[in-house]
């Protein structure tokens, strides 16, 4: 039975909700070929946002979509371009198989069917290709494309590229960004400060692409749009999304259980209740991460989860025994094992349901 209230797959289209103002900023930018880097906690929904604005410009634009989170290699990089792009144009199969082997100098493409869905797509053939050859059969593909369409090229989980260390992906990109015409780059990922880093001053994508965070949904929007499944108040709704802290998907699924429920009006009470089954179904797997943990490197998650900011005050250290050097290492192997995420003044737990789950230790 599917939900009205998607909250860990992407939204498709007709459950999509709000973001006017932020299609209508993408927009803008986007007209204009500039390329642009939308960031934010972690599941807010960047994905569901582009993916949405993408669908919704086809008619005027080739869209291509790329997720990056599992890459470990500049080869998986271009491979991944390369089978985005083979992918992107909404024509059939026969047609866009000829259209790509025309543009491709070195990589083959041939037609699959996806053993998951069934669905017909393109694989490129690239196995003795270089990683060079790669890049430059895909943008010059690009190049070809571009000419007969604007094209947007939307990159997620962009922090993925500052892992690859043995060659500079950020300055080989840029080469290939400020040649390009009609082509916008959208760049997207959630570790701010990661992928910030990479258009700081100085480097090589500096400048490159108009900054822009993205805020949790309006709430209004959220009322709006729930009041057609579920009979809430706006009291109501802004309680979740004050637990939620705004995160998207603790919002969508708290009221995914709700109307599982669906029982009258919604009280407090079901709200609780809904956030505690959401809590205690994450229990066992968060216990497995937090037994890998030492014992300082426990404490201090459970520092970062209670304080968030000015923990180092003597006050803190003291009533968690713990030494000031011992808490800034044990942060900082934290921050490595990416269970805390830093903000320009302080550190966060990046997950709402792990935040509250650490909360839940220190009551
Ligand atoms: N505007 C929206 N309307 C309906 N559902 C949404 C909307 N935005 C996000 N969601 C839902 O919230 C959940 C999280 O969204 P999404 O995965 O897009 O966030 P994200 O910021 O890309 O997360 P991550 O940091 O994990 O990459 C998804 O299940 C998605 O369906
Ligand atoms: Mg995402």
């Amino acid at each position: 039975m599917s939900s009205p209230f998607p909250y860990d797959s992407l939204s498709t289209n007709e459950l999509f909700f709000g973001r006017d103002e932020e299609l209508e900023r993408i927009a803008k930018i986007v007209q204009y070929s500039n390329n642009l880097l939308i960031h934010s906690k972690r599941r807010m929904g960047k994905s569901s946002l582009i993916n949405y604005f993408l669908e919704t410009h086809q008619d005027n634009h080739l869209s291509i979509y790329v997720d990056i989170f599992d890459i470990t290699s500049k080869e998986d990089f271009a491979k991944s371009l390369l089978k985005a792009l083979s992918n992107a144009q909404k024509i059939d199969l026969k047609s866009a198989v000829k259209n790509l082997t025309s543009f491709f100098k070195r990589v083959r493409v041939e037609p699959t069917i996806d053993t998951k869905t069934l669905e017909y797509s393109i694989k490129p053939i690239v196995a003795t290709l270089s990683f060079e050859e790669m890049m430059d059969d895909f943008f010059y593909t690009l190049d070809q494309l571009s000419k007969k369409q604007p094209i947007i090229l939307a990159i997620d989980e962009f922090q993925q590229i500052a892992a690859i260390k043995d060659v500079k992906l950020d300055s080989l990109l840029r080469k290939y960004i400020q040649q390009r015409k009609n082509i916008s780059f959208v760049f997207l990922g959630s570790k701010r400060h990661l992928l910030t880093s990479l258009f700081a001053y100085k480097a090589p994508l500096y400048e490159l692409a108009t900054h822009f965070e993205l805020q949790p949904l309006q709430i209004d929007d959220i009322c709006d749009y729930s009041s057609r499944f579920l009979n809430i108040d706006e009291k109501l709704i802004s309680y979740i999304y004050e637990k939620s802290d705004g995160e998207t998907k603790m919002i969508q699924h708290i009221l995914h259980l709700l109307y599982i429920q669906k029982r009258g009006a919604v009280t407090k009470t079901q709200i609780d209740e809904s956030l505690k089954e959401i809590i205690n179904s994450k229990d066992s797997s968060y216990k497995i991460v937090f037994d890998t943990l030492n014992n300082n490197q426990k404490t201090a998650l459970k520092i970062v989860g209670k304080y968030k900011k000015g923990f180092f005050a003597s006050s803190v250290l003291n009533e968690y025994t713990i030494k000031k050097q011992t808490l800034q290492s044990s942060v900082e192997s934290l921050f490595k094992k990416e269970l805390i995420d830093k903000e320009d003044d302080g550190y966060f737990i990046p997950d709402r349901t792990f935040e509250l789950w650490v909360e839940r230790l220190v009551e």
